[in-house]
């Protein structure tokens, strides 16, 4: 499963019906959209992605929160959407104690394949790209998916918080940007990706 050509794209109304369906599949299966923003609540995507878009640059970015860029992940082989990605741009108080600047999730019926590496090995040349040096990703406590993601892309365990509105523990890690640790070069935000590419210099 894993040879097929993926993108790493930010979403627009062409792939109305893949957003939705991936909606649906949590909504089916339950389960937590992370890295999505308010998709679960709208069933419309024309909205989700007027606050996609609003959420781009500070100027439009509703108070409280922060700027943040969204990847959708498809595979061209059938046009599926397979997991969703978010970058916040910079911190408020609780992204620096819990959020962190990552969120992600993986369809249901697409786990256990390895997108949720690619797609976070994906995103680090943009978040370098956005003049992020140390990147903190947050996991739930027992999340082994999320904990080996992080750890498979170079992520350093801190610490553990516990985060009392959600009654949880939070372990934090970090993910060394800074120029000297090299990686893949940025090739744009609306550039397809070859996951292969990246999957080949990891290997390096
Ligand atoms: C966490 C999540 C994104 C993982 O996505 P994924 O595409 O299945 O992850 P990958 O296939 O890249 O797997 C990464 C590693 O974790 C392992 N893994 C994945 N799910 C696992 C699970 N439920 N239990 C144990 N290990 C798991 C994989 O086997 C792989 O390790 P390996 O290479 O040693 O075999 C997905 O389960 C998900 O969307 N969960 C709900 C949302 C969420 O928790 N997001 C993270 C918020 S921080």
């Amino acid at each position: 499963m894993r040879d097929q050509n993926m993108k790493l794209i930010e979403p627009t109304m062409e792939y109305d019906k893949q957003i939705q369906a991936y909606r649906q599949e949590f909504l089916d299966f339950g389960g937590s959209m992370d890295g999505c923003g308010p998709l679960r609540r709208c069933d419309r995507t024309e909205d989700w992605l007027a606050q996609v878009e609003a959420l781009k640059r500070p100027e439009t970015t509703p108070p409280g929160m922060v700027p943040s860029t969204q990847y959708i992940y498809i595979r061209e082989s059938d046009g599926k959407m397979v997991g969703v990605i978010q970058i916040r741009h910079y911190f408020n108080d609780f992204l620096e104690k819990y959020g962190g600047h990552i969120g992600y999730s993986v369809a249901p019926s697409e786990r256990r394949k390895g997108y949720a590496t690619q797609m976070l090995a994906l995103v680090l040349p943009k978040c370098r790209k956005l003049g992020i040096k140390k990147l903190l990703i947050s996991c739930i406590q027992g999340n082994e998916g999320s904990r080996k993601t992080i750890l498979k892309n170079g992520g350093i365990y801190e610490s553990t918080v516990y985060e009392e509105a959600h009654e949880r523990y939070l372990e934090r890690y970090w993910i060394d940007l800074s120029e000297e640790k090299g990686g893949e070069e940025d090739t744009g935000a609306e550039a397809e990706i070859d996951a292969d590419k990246v999957r080949k210099s990891e290997n390096a």
